[in-house]
């Protein structure tokens, strides 16, 4: 038995790693006992601010779960280095540059120290990787780390109805390949960030953002869409009296049919047996060349009207949520509309004469800045000055509540630290893009009678196919006899 314990003794001796035996070997060391020091600190300060109930801020946070881990694993890196080296030179019978000698080599001493060493930085590493995974992969990461630069996406998401939609779950999804992936590209744009070299405004769309399939449809079926929605909007006619109106539109959902065989509708094109598939020569997406339709039947192939390029022209895209819905949380909206919005919900006074109209223009000549509200306050009389005096009182009795929802307005959407101006980002999800009667862009992307298949069928552009339109711009609107408007009123 007693011979046992110097045969351990030795055998022990081997298996440990060096941590002091050269120069490498000691700087992994050093490493490695300061994080871990640092890290307590760190860790008591948590507790502390835990038990206290206190905030914590993102800094710290970022600090002790990305930063100090990494110099950990940098650490204990740089020791397993040094070990190779030192095991390469023990063979070979090399001369050892070793680190200074440190107290005397009591091998008990050693081994506690490295179970010691060993065990926290197990426990430390565990524990903050997996903080680390959850910090990063929180709304504060994304918003807080890259403050001015999110500021846009994270104001347009608190107002949209996916605000408690964490942001990962559509940029990121599930799965650890584009967990790894997204924390990759996350890495370029820090140093995007800190190197101040950034496009502004951020591109859109995203390139190689997740297929709608692994995101959106985690919570949305595309098969269980069904009926039609009534939308009822209210417009304020630019005039003296900001004239009223109504404009009511029943929109065809559509999905599939009770039988569970042919759709209809708008959400035909995501219907799990139809495929579209699309080509364009923009990186905005807006001009659509040719566009493929999958059919039981075989392909049908519309061409737009006049393209004279070639096949390898542009870029090939299957048609999926996002194609319509590209604003489905980061929302802003168009001048016009979001008056109209105010003004429906009482926001800005509909009695106050000239306002719809002198609201939009004050909103389209303001850039927001540090005092927003006295610019559109002094915007605002100059208007009422010049043009219509005999209204001025009227207007400045309210201005304070005019100017703070004017503010709230432009705050929320013109950007000028990201050159987000009015527009900047537009929706598809119609047909309306600011620039026609009717638009353009959207839908009329490929419905606008222009791409033809070779049997000369077009993708049409009927007014009846995708919605009813009950009102438009209607004044006195009687609505279904009887049936109360305002029940209906979306904005
Ligand atoms: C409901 C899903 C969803 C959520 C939640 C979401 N996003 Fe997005 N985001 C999108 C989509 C879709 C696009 C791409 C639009 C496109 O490609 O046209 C996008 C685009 C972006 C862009 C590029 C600029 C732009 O507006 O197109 C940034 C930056 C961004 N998101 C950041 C965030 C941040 C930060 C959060 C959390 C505060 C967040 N997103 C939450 C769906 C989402
Ligand atoms: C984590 C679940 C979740 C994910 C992921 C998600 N949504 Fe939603 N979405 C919701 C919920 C819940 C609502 C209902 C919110 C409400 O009505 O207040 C909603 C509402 C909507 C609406 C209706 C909005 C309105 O104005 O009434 C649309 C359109 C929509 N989502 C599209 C999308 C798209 C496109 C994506 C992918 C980019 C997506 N969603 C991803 C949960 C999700
Ligand atoms: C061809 C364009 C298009 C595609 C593709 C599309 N949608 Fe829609 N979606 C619309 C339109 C248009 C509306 C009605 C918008 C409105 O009410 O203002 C709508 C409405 C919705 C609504 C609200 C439904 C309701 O009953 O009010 C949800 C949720 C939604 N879409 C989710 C999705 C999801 C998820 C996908 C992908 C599987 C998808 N959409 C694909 C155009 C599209
Ligand atoms: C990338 C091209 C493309 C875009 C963008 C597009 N569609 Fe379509 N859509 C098609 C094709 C192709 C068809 C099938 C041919 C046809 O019906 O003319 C179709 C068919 C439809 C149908 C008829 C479905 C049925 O009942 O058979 C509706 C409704 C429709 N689209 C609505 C919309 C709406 C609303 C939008 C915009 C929010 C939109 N589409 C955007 C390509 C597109
Ligand atoms: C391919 C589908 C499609 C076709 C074809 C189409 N529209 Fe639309 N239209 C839409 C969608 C989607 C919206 C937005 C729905 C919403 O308000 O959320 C819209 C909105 C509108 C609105 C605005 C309603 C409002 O609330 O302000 C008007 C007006 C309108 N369409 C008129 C027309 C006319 C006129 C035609 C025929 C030339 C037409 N549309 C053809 C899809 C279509």
């Amino acid at each position: 038995m007693p011979e046992l314990i110097p045969r351990f003794h030795d055998w022990f001796k081997k298996q440990l790693p060096y941590f002091w035996h050269n120069w490498i070997c000691a700087t992994g060391s050093i490493i490695i006992v300061a994080t871990i020091i640092i890290l307590f600190f760190f860790l008591l300060l948590f507790v502390y601010n835990v038990i206290l109930g206190r905030h914590i801020s993102s800094y710290v946070q970022l600090v002790s779960f990305l930063i100090m881990p990494s110099f950990l694993v940098l650490g204990i890196i740089t020791v397993f280095i040094g070990n190779i080296i030192h095991r390469r030179r023990l063979r070979k019978g090399q001369e050892i540059k070793s680190a200074p000698e440190l107290g005397g080599q009591i091998l008990l001493k050693k081994a506690l120290l490295i179970g010691f060493v060993s065990f926290i930085s197990i426990l430390a590493l565990g524990t903050f990787s997996y903080e680390a995974y959850h910090f990063t992969d929180s709304n504060n990461f994304c918003s807080t780390v890259c403050h001015t630069v999110m500021a846009p996406e994270a104001t347009s998401y608190s107002n949209s109805p996916h605000s408690n939609v964490n942001c990962v779950k559509c940029h990121i999804g599930p799965g650890a390949s584009w967990f790894v992936r997204a924390k990759l590209s996350g890495l370029r744009q820090v140093y995007g960030v800190m190197t101040d070299s950034y496009s502004k405004p951020i591109e859109s769309p995203v390139q190689n953002l997740r297929p709608a399939r692994d995101t959106c449809e985690v919570c949305h079926k595309p098969d269980k869409f069904h009926g039609s929605r009534m939308v009822v909007r209210k417009h304020f006619e630019y005039n003296q009296e900001n004239t009223e109106t109504i404009t009511a539109n029943i929109i065809y959902i559509g999905g599939p049919s009770e039988s569970g065989q042919a759709s209809s509708g708008v959400h035909w094109h995501v219907d799990p047996g139809n495929e579209v598939r699309y080509r364009f020569t923009d990186v905005k997406r807006q001009n659509i060349v040719e566009v493929v339709q999958k059919t039981p039947e075989g392909e049908i192939r519309y061409i737009k009207d006049g393209f004279e390029g070639s096949d390898d022209d542009g870029e090939w895209r299957v048609m999926d949520c996002l194609d319509c819905h590209n604003r489905p949380t980061h929302i802003y909206e168009l001048p016009e509309k979001a008056v109209d919005k105010s003004m429906a919900s009482g926001k800005l006074d509909s009695s106050i004469p000239w306002l719809a109209k002198e609201s939009l223009r004050t909103l389209l000549e303001t850039v927001p800045s540090e005092n927003t509200e006295e610019l559109i306050k002094d915007k605002l009389i100059a208007i009422y000055t010049d043009d219509h005096p005999d209204d001025l009182q009227a207007m400045v009795d309210d201005l304070d509540a005019i100017a703070i929802e004017l503010t709230d307005i432009l705050e929320r959407n013109v950007f000028p630290a990201m050159n987000i101006e009015w527009g900047t980002y537009k929706s598809n999800l119609s047909h309306f893009d600011g620039d026609d009667e009717l638009g353009t862009g959207g839908c009329f992307r490929c419905h606008d009678d222009e791409h033809e298949s070779e049997d000369g069928h077009y993708i049409d552009q009927d007014c009846d196919k995708c919605h009813n339109l009950m009102a438009y711009q209607e004044e006195n609107w009687e609505g279904f006899g009887g049936i109360d408007i305002e029940s209906f009123l979306r904005n």
